[in-house]
C-alpha cells in the first residue's frame, strides 16, 4: 500500500504541478469490492452522483487504483464524471490508476455492477497536515 501510495502521490504532484511533499495521505483509504448484491445501507449506494470533498471532508485529491477489468471480470461499474452535456467515462482495468481533484468540479458516480466483482483501492490526499494519517498497517 505504501509503495502504491508513494507512486500515486508523485504522479498527482507531477500532473498538477505541486510539490509531492505538500500532499498527505488522508482517511478513509480503503479497498472496495462491489458485486450485484443489493446495498444494505445508503453508504453502500455507490451509484449516486457525489462529490468526494462533501462525502469525505478531508479529501483534496482522490485516486482510484483498479484491480479488475471491466467486461472481463464484471459488467457495469464504469466510473462516470458528470459534466454538463458530456459525461466522461473511465473503464476500470487492473493496474489502471485515475486521479482527480475532489471538489464539486468532479461530480461523479459509479454505474451499478450487473455481474461479477469489481475491486478497487481508493487512496486520497489532503493538503492539510492536520488531516493526514499514517500509511495503514495490515496484519
Ligand atoms: C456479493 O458479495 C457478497 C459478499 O462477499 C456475497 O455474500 C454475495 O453472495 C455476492 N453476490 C453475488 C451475486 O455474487
Ligand atoms: C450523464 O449521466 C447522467 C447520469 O447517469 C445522465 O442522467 C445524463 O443523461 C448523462 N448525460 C449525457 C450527456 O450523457
Amino acid at each position: 500500500h505504501r509503495d502504491v501510495r508513494q507512486k500515486v502521490q508523485l504522479a498527482i504532484a507531477q500532473a498538477f504541478g505541486i510539490s509531492a511533499s505538500s500532499l498527505y495521505l488522508t482517511k478513509p483509504t480503503f479497498f472496495s469490492r462491489i458485486n450485484s448484491t443489493e446495498a444494505r445501507t445508503a453508504h453502500d449506494e455507490y451509484w449516486h452522483a457525489h462529490v468526494d470533498k462533501v462525502t469525505y471532508g478531508s479529501f483534496d485529491y482522490t485516486s482510484l487504483l483498479y484491480l479488475s477489468d471491466y467486461l472481463d471480470d464484471f459488467g457495469g461499474g464504469r466510473f462516470v464524471f458528470m459534466e454538463e452535456g458530456a459525461n466522461k467515462t473511465v473503464e476500470p482495468r487492473a493496474g489502471r490508476v485515475s486521479f482527480f481533484t475532489s471538489g464539486s468540479e468532479n461530480l461523479h458516480r459509479v454505474e451499478r455492477v450487473h455481474w461479477g466483482t469489481r475491486y478497487a483501492v481508493t487512496i486520497a490526499f489532503t493538503c492539510n497536515p492536520d488531516h493526514s494519517i499514517a500509511d495503514p498497517a495490515f496484519t
